[in-house]
């Protein structure tokens, strides 16, 4: 049978934007650790740093928020196509189609910060846009005097985020923005080598991140743990779904073979906002038992908690709407796509593996004509 590798261990790039180190469990944004980003930084800062190489001067980030916030609205044409998209269309769909609709010549080649900023700085609205509509509640214009995060709360909810909120979601997106040649993040490289537009790089990089082995599986996180419901059921649920060959969502990792760092470091936020929670001492049972469990089904194979697991948790402590997951981790990881885009274009060269033929070949020779 012809065997698919996955590209494991495959160095497809070089690059200056991330380093994770999956033995250790490191992970490092152009020279500082990301821990240490989510702690001190602003998504603003960070979004800057990965995007240009260094963090903002005051001027620069002055410049580079006003540029995110001018560019939060909807263009009217893209707004029209979003209305006219059937409600049972999942989010993921809606926001590739929307992406998509965006293209025009002005995010032709060559890739620039002024095209990053531009999507970047809309996803947020048009999630929130499609969320109200979905629901049939009155769509809340961007507040510009929010960051970009609070902004993102507040469209969603119409209230103001409380601080710690704001603090909480600004560490997710921080420590979701980047992560190294992800299957999304190599396809945005993959389809911008062929010197196509932005927008095309961004809407393939979409689709691949709608996946439940990628970016969908942090709301198959909470179905998995209002599936289980309480303690005692734990282990029983856990051994069936790998009786049946099946895979704990929110755990493994194809880097990681320790814990995930941003595992680790949402797991604190997630405890120090929700303090004491009986769903979030469920996660951390079930975190426990499925790891021994996992150790047990899969020996040797070293299955983690990845990002998805307690991001599941954070997103639900800032009452994030379990629908919205997959697409709030997308509004984020446009960042990383971004500077991977602009990377990419600096010093471009198209994408072409081989594939190594396993099939039969024609039992006879081909008449010579
Ligand atoms: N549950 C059960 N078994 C697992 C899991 C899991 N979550 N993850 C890996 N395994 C097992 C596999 O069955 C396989 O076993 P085998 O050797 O007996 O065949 C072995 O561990 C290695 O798995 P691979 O599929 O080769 O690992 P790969 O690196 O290709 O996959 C992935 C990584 C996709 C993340 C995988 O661990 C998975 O499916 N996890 C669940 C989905 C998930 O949480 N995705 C979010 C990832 S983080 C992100 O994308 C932001």
């Amino acid at each position: 049978m012809a065997k698919v590798t996955g590209l494991e261990g495959i160095i497809a790039a070089e690059t200056e934007i991330s380093l994770v180190d999956g033995e250790n469990g490191h992970l490092v944004y152009r020279g500082h650790w990301a821990k240490d980003l989510a702690i001190h930084y602003t998504f603003e800062e960070c979004a800057y740093l990965l995007i240009t190489g260094k963090l903002p001067s005051e001027q620069e980030l002055h410049d580079f928020k006003n540029e995110l916030q001018r560019h939060r609205d909807i263009p009217d044409h893209v707004r029209v196509i979003i209305d006219h998209l059937p409600l049972s269309m999942d989010m993921m769909s809606v926001l590739r189609t929307s992406v998509s609709a965006l293209g025009e010549p002005s995010f032709e080649w060559k890739p620039s910060l002024e095209q990053a900023i531009r999507v970047i700085a809309v996803v947020p609205t048009i999630i929130a846009y499609r969320y109200h509509k979905e629901n049939n509640t009155e769509f809340i214009k961007p507040n510009n005097e929010l960051s970009h995060v609070a902004n993102y709360l507040f469209m969603l909810q119409g209230i103001l985020p409380t601080e710690a909120q704001e603090r909480a979601l600004s560490a997710y997106f921080i420590l979701t923005l980047e992560h190294g040649m992800n299957a999304s993040t190599f396809s945005a490289r993959t389809v911008l080598s062929t010197e196509t537009d932005f927008i095309s790089a961004i809407t393939g990089a979409i689709g691949a991140m709608k996946g439940p082995l990628h970016g969908g599986a942090p709301t198959e996180v909470i179905h998995m743990l209002n599936d289980i419901e309480t303690v005692d059921r734990a282990e029983h649920w856990l051994r069936n779904k790998l009786e049946n060959g099946e895979r704990i969502m929110g755990f493994g990792h194809r880097i990681y073979k320790t814990h995930d760092p941003r595992a680790v470091a949402l797991k604190e936020i997630s405890q120090s906002l929700s303090g004491q929670d009986p769903w979030l001492d469920l996660a951390l049972h079930v975190e426990g038992t499925t790891i021994r469990i996992l150790d047990e089904y899969k020996p040797g194979r070293r299955l983690y908690t990845n990002v998805e697991f307690y991001a599941a948790a954070v997103l639900r402590a800032v009452n994030m709407p379990a629908e919205l997951f997959t697409s709030t981790f997308t509004a984020s990881r446009v960042v990383g796509w971004s500077a991977h885009i602009l990377e990419q274009a600096e010093h471009n060269r198209i994408f072409r593996p081989q594939s190594k033929y396993v099939g039969n070949m024609p039992s006879k020779k081909s008449i010579e004509v």
